[in-house]
């Protein structure tokens, strides 16, 4: 059968002022290195608000194909029993990573230090993804690598009896380049050196030091980051509480954003600064947004975000900014097509070999709801107006994000908006239809072909 006979369209109205308090689910990329960094401790490592959606469901279950017990209690907290640094087992059937770039990219870091072979697949999206830029720093360690043509999935990995440390400079700004060759440096001995220019987020140097590896970053005056990590030092078990995910919390803030006399406040969401640039930009164009409550929350700054309706106007974001909202393009093009005058959104190419190409996609379907939008190889203009007309069906093509920014579009625009499946908003935010109705967002399912 093909995907096409699972697809379930979901319609978005215009809906009356959006009201209340949400909590996003558990961070994405916190939640996939939790996992990770407890297979790899010595003890039991407990997860609370581990994001329960099906890409990181994904790296459970690659974590067990790698022999650690990964559990969750009836109370909602995951407990893994970590093997040991270098202690992974050689898993006996294909790693299949659904839709998980991050996921895959980052366990194929672990599995690149490991001397047997482990192979890894994904679903449509995720075999037509760039491998290569994983590929060429784990070769450079003594890595064999069997991929299909273009450096994509399936691949098989097989570590080096003995691997070779290495000084990498990141070419792409990319975390999970970063993460996997720190995860890949843990269980080699000597010291490995990553030369980040452009800041991505930190979270994997963060947790890595909490667990007691040997890892220390170095900011020169230029901006450009050294990450040192000496192999061979065990990881200590630790209880990680996972705060909320601001890539998920984006379609809440934005909704409330364009839809006039809305109030929300969305709870515990992480203010990281390597994560905060959609806010930043928000703030400046105008949206009213105030954060209370700011805490530490397992050695991240959280607090609760306060959006209340509001006319915006459109801002030149600075293409310094894109590695701090990498995924928040497509739904600040939404909350651009409500503002007054020109967005532009420059430097992001890297959109184009996300879970799908999201250039091509926004464009396309903010086209087909009458926005005024230009693309370019690595850009998005967007015209706005108080209103835009709506009233398409867009593609989604297995993109949570594309699928979430549409119906977004759909609760102001003058008529409603349809995705064409809703899906894949579950390897993210499977709470979304629900947590967005409570709020007073109008989704209804339509019947497919
Ligand atoms: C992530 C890094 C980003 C981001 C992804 C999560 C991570 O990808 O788009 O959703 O957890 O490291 P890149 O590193 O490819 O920019």
């Amino acid at each position: 059968m093909s995907t096409q006979d699972h697809r379930k369209p979901l319609r978005a109205r215009a809906s009356a002022p959006l009201k209340g308090s949400i909590r996003p689910p558990g961070d994405k990329s916190i939640s996939h290195r939790a996992l990770m960094l407890g297979a790899l401790a010595i003890g039991e490592t407990t997860v609370e608000g581990l994001l329960e959606g099906e890409d990181v469901l994904a790296t459970a279950e690659a974590m067990r194909a790698f022999g650690a017990t990964v559990i969750r209690d009836d109370g909602g907290v995951w407990h893994v029993k970590g093997l040991g640094v270098g202690g992974l087992l050689e898993p006996d059937k294909v790693i299949d990573y659904g839709n998980a770039g991050t996921g895959v990219r980052l366990a194929m870091g672990l599995a690149g230090s490991h001397s047997f072979a482990t192979t890894f697949t994904g679903d449509a999206s995720l075999v037509g993804r760039p491998m290569g830029r994983i590929f060429e720093p784990l070769r450079r360690m003594g890595v064999q690598i069997l991929a299909r043509s273009g450096d994509r999935l399936p691949a098989t990995i097989e570590g080096p009896e003995v691997p070779v440390p290495i000084e990498y400079r990141v070419p792409v700004a990319s975390a999970q380049v970063k993460s996997a060759v720190l995860l890949a440096a843990l269980n080699f001995s000597g010291t490995t050196t990553v030369i980040e220019p452009i800041p991505t987020r930190d979270h994997t140097e963060r947790m890595l030091a909490a667990f007691g590896a040997a890892i220390e970053t170095t900011v020169a005056d230029d901006g450009v980051r050294t990450i040192a990590i000496d192999g061979g030092a065990d990881l200590q078990a630790q209880k990680i509480v996972v705060p909320g995910d601001p890539s998920s919390a984006a379609f809440p803030i934005v909704a409330a954003a364009i839809v006039e006399g809305s109030d929300v406040t969305v709870e515990n969401a992480l203010l990281n600064p390597t994560r905060i640039g959609l806010i930043d930009t928000l703030v400046e164009m105008g949206a009213d947004i105030t954060i209370d409550n700011r805490r530490s929350v397992g050695g991240e700054e959280v607090g609760d975000v306060r959006v209340r309706g509001s006319r915006m106007k459109g801002v030149a974001v600075p293409p310094e900014r894109a590695p701090s909202m990498i995924d928040e393009y497509p739904i600040l093009s939404v909350a651009a097509a409500f503002a007054e005058g020109e967005t532009r959104m420059e430097g992001i190419g890297e959109l184009r070999v996300k879970e799908s190409d999201r250039i091509a996609m926004m464009v396309a379907g903010l086209k087909a709801n009458g926005v005024d939008v230009d693309e370019g190889p690595e850009s998005i203009v967007v015209r706005g107006s108080a209103r835009p007309a709506g009233g398409a069906t867009v593609a989604t093509s297995l993109d949570h994000r594309i699928a979430m920014s549409f119906l977004i579009l759909g609760l102001g625009a003058a008529n409603p908006v349809t995705i064409d499946d809703e899906s894949p908003i579950a390897t993210s935010f499977p709470a979304f239809r629900d947590m967005m109705t409570g709020l007073g967002a109008r989704f209804e399912s339509v019947d497919g072909d």
